[in-house]
C-alpha cells in the first residue's frame, strides 16, 4: 500500500489549492452574505481543467482520474463549499454523459461542459414528491416523432439557472424505478422554466432553484443510454457524485478544524492558550483523528472507481461518515471560538451551515446505510 500521491495527483491538487485560495476563498464570505454565484469563476475552472478532471483529453478533460478529482474538491471545498458543489455536480454530468452517451453527445455535450461554455452542469433527479426515492417522480417523457415532450418539475437544482447542459430524469414507461429514462436538455430550451433561488441555511453562493417542464421538446437523440435505462443510471452517476460529495465534506472539515487550531492559539482563558487547556486539545484530536479517517475513505473510494474495481458501497461509506464528520468537526469548531464562533466574523459559522446539507443532498445518511447495508449483504456471506 501506498499513500504517496503521483505526480499528476500532486499537480492536480496544487493547481486546485491555488485556484482555490487565490480566486476562491477571498470572495466567499460576501459571496454567502450575498447569495452571489458567479458564473466567471466556473469559465476559469474550465480553463485550468477543473470542470473535467477524470476525462479524457479527447473531450477536454485533464485526464486526471478520480484521487486527482477527490483531492481537487477538498481544495475547493475549503475555500467554499457554494462553488465545490458546483464543480462536483459539473464533473458528475460531464461524467455521466461521457460513460453512456453517443460519441455524437460526447463530442457536443462533453466538451461544452469541460470547456466552461455551458458554464456549469446540473444534474435534475429530485422532484416535490421524489427526493430519496426517484421511483416515484413524475416527469414524463412522451415520444412524438423525433422529439421527446417533457412536463413536469423538478426541485432542488444545483446550478440550474445557469447550467447549459442539464441531465433530466422523466417516465416514459411503467410506474416505479424501471419506467424512466434520461436526457439531456439545454438551458434555455423552450418549454423550460426556472423557479425562484431558495433561500437556504448554507451553501448560499450555490444557485439552488426549480426547474418546471412545460410541452419542452428535446430531440430524441439527446436520450442519455436506452428508454428505462434512467434509474440505473441515475445510481451509477451518483455512486461516484458521492465520492466528490465525501471529498467535499472533507474540505469543510478541514477549514473548520484550521480556522480552530488558529483560533485557540491566539485566545486567551485561565492566563494560558486556549489550545493549552486540555478538554480543547482532547476536542482537537478527536476532530483530527475522524477528518483523517473520512479522508482515507474517500481516497479508497476514488482509487476503487479509479482501478475499475466495485465502489457503489465504498463510495457511500465515504460520504455517510465525511459528511456526518464534518457536521460534528464545524460544530466542535464553532464551541471552540465561544461567542465568536456565532458571528460572521470568523468563517467557522458558515462552514456549520454548509455542512448541514452534506449529509442529506447526493442521497441522505440513511440512504446511504441502506446502500452499504445491501451491498454488504450482497458481497458478504
Ligand atoms: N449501480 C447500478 N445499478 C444499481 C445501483 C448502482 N449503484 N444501485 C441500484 N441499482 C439497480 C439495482 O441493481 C436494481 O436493479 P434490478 O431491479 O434490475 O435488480 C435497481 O437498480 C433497483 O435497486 P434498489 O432495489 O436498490 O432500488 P431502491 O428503489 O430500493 O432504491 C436507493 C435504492 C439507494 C434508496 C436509491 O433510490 C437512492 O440512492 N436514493 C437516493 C437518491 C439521491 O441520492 N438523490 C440525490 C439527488 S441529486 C443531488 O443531490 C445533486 C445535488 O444537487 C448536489
Amino acid at each position: 500500500m501506498n499513500f504517496d500521491l503521483s505526480e499528476t495527483q500532486t499537480l492536480i491538487r496544487d493547481t486546485a489549492r491555488k485556484f482555490a485560495r487565490e480566486r476562491v476563498a477571498p470572495h466567499a464570505r460576501a459571496a454567502d452574505r450575498e447569495e452571489r454565484f458567479d458564473p466567471e469563476v466556473f469559465k476559469a475552472l474550465a480553463e485550468v481543467g477543473l470542470l473535467g478532471v477524470n476525462l479524457p483529453g479527447k473531450y477536454g478533460g485533464a485526464e486526471a482520474g478520480v484521487v486527482s478529482y477527490a483531492l481537487a474538491m477538498m481544495e475547493m471545498a475549503a475555500a467554499d463549499a457554494s462553488v465545490s458543489v458546483a464543480m462536483a455536480v459539473t464533473n458528475m454530468c460531464a461524467e455521466l454523459i461521457h460513460a453512456v452517451g453517443t460519441d455524437a453527445q460526447r463530442e457536443k455535450y462533453v466538451t461544452r461542459i469541460t470547456s466552461g461554455e455551458a458554464i456549469v452542469g446540473a444534474f435534475a433527479l429530485s422532484e416535490p414528491h421524489a427526493g430519496s426515492d426517484p421511483g416515484a417522480m413524475r416527469t414524463t417523457a412522451v415520444k412524438r416523432g423525433d422529439t421527446y415532450v417533457l412536463n413536469g418539475s423538478k426541485q432542488w437544482i444545483t446550478s440550474g439557472a445557469y447550467a447549459g447542459v442539464i441531465v433530466v430524469w422523466a417516465r416514459t414507461g411503467q410506474a416505479g424505478n424501471k419506467g424512466l429514462s434520461c436526457f439531456i436538455v439545454e438551458g434555455g430550451a423552450k418549454g423550460l422554466h426556472v423557479g425562484k433561488h431558495e433561500d437556504k441555511m448554507g451553501l448560499r453562493a450555490s444557485n439552488t432553484v426549480g426547474l418546471t417542464f412545460e410541452d419542452c421538446e428535446v430531440p430524441a437523440e439527446n436520450l442519455l443510454g436506452k428508454e428505462g435505462d434512467g434509474f440505473r443510471l441515475a445510481m451509477m452517476a451518483l455512486d461516484g457524485g458521492r465520492i466528490g460529495i465525501a471529498a467535499q465534506a472533507c474540505g469543510t472539515g478541514r477549514a473548520a478544524l484550521e480556522a480552530a487550531v488558529s483560533y485557540t492559539k491566539d485566545r486567551k482563558a485561565f492566563g494560558q492558550a486556549v489550545a493549552d487547556l486540555q478538554a480543547p486539545r482532547f476536542m482537537m484530536a478527536d476532530m483530527r483523528t475522524q477528518l483523517d479517517a473520512a479522508e482515507l475513505l474517500t481516497l479508497r473510494a476514488a482509487a476503487l472507481k479509479e482501478a475499475g474495481q466495485p465502489f457503489t458501497r465504498e463510495a457511500s461509506m465515504a460520504k455517510l461518515f465525511a459528511s456526518e464528520m464534518s457536521n460534528k468537526v464545524a460544530d466542535k469548531a464553532v464551541q471552540l471560538h465561544g461567542g465568536y464562533g456565532y458571528i460572521d466574523e470568523f468563517p467557522v459559522e458558515r462552514y456549520f451551515r454548509d455542512a448541514r446539507v452534506q449529509t442529506i443532498y447526493e442521497g441522505t445518511s440513511e440512504v446511504q446505510r441502506m446502500v452499504i447495508a445491501r451491498e454488504t449483504f450482497r458481497r458478504e456471506g
